[in-house]
């Protein structure tokens, strides 16, 4: 099979890097206006416990007592937010602990360093920014290094930082553990959805995965820039961990944008669009976005687990049994293509395939 997947998926146009830009400016009048956007502050932030994000105990899923309480939970979850945090997951702090402290080493690297691992001309794999598709668009407020993790043949090895020495072992680790949390989290899924598991298995065969590590400088109009635009993400499940305590993901719901405060070494987990498109939208690709902290900076990893490239996405038979499908059907590698070839703009484009 060919190397997948970022390759030939379109471009992301090489603008500045924002953590040497962010070093390099004192006043808030320096922060060039590519980069200011009145939607930042256009909608109403809730306030504390306005709405409690569902909690998953992954261990509860796994116990033969509890688990089918526990997936009745998840299934709310899906149906009612898309959104939820997973605690006892079962991920090593060991894993977890040496992804983060990797991660914090290689942002602190020189920009030279960091950039012999930057996307390549005609790739988003590596070091740089996605969604940056035309020179008049507005600009997010971060760096991000996208790697390919799984399938194994399709890892892009020489993009990998080689700084810090462990930054290899400690990806590949964490994309394990992360690998099977996922993969037990979809096939309880389908359980829930009356999907047989094999249909699932055969979609997300050899559970493909990406890691989307994010860095987010800090900014002195942090109220008017994002880190990350609105935006459904384009994969079947993502799970993101903080790797400092410093909050930033807000979700929207009811009009209203969302903290999420992260339970302490808890995942937070989300469905993407196609997990939306398979369940026929039973469950939602809930619309998120990053903000930015004055004087913090922040980082997090996005491990994305989609479809095979080569599958077809597209309400699931046994779910349209008695009812009509409502979203379009496509290849995966279509769908990509699409997703990548527009700044995102909250949940446009899903909604563009519905029927
Ligand atoms: C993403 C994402 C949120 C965050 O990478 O797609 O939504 O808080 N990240 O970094
Ligand atoms: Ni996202």
């Amino acid at each position: 099979m060919a190397k997948p997947s970022f390759q030939c998926l379109g471009t992301s146009i090489d603008v500045p890097n924002v953590q040497a830009l962010a070093a390099s400016i004192a006043n808030p009048a320096d922060v060039p206006p590519r980069y200011v956007r009145p939607e930042a502050k256009a909608d109403p932030v809730a306030s504390d416990g306005d709405s409690e994000l569902p909690v998953i105990d992954f261990s509860r899923l796994l116990h033969h007592r509890f688990s089918r309480e526990e997936s009745a939970k998840l299934h709310h979850a899906c149906v009612d937010w898309g959104f939820f945090q997973l605690i006892n997951h079962g991920v090593p702090d060991q894993a977890t602990e040496k992804m983060k402290a990797d991660i914090v080493e290689f942002f602190k690297l020189p920009l030279e360093e960091k950039k012999a691992f930057a996307q390549l001309p005609n790739s988003l794999e590596g070091y740089g920014q996605a969604f940056v598709v035309s020179d008049d668009q507005k600009l997010d407020w971060a760096d991000m290094l996208t790697l390919i993790t799984r399938p194994l043949q399709s890892r892009n090895i020489d993009l990998w930082p080689a700084q810090p020495l462990t930054f290899r072992d400690s990806l590949s680790c964490y994309s394990m553990e992360l690998k099977s949390v996922a993969g037990t989290l979809l096939e309880v899924m389908a359980k829930n959805l009356g999907v047989a598991p094999e249909e699932f298995s055969t979609i997300f065969q050899d559970q493909p995965q990406g890691v989307k590590i994010n860095y987010y400088p800090p900014c002195p109009r942090a109220d008017e820039v994002l880190g990350l635009s609105s935006h459904t993400d384009g994969t079947g499940l993502t799970l993101l961990l903080h790797v400092n305590d410093v909050e930033g993901l807000q979700i929207r719901k009811g009009g209203n944008w969302f903290p999420v405060k992260p339970l302490p070494g808890a995942l937070t987990a989300y469905i993407g669009d196609i997990i939306e498109i398979l369940s026929n939208g039973v469950y939602k690709s809930l619309e998120h976005r990053a903000i930015i902290n004055l004087k913090e900076d922040r980082a997090t990893v996005a491990a994305l687990h989609g479809p095979r490239e080569d599958s077809v996405i597209g309400p699931l038979a046994e779910i349209v049994k008695g009812c009509k499908p409502k979203y379009v059907s496509m290849s995966y590698g279509e769908f990509m293509k699409t997703y990548f070839s527009t700044k995102p703009e909250g949940r446009r484009l899903v909604e563009s395939l519905m029927l």
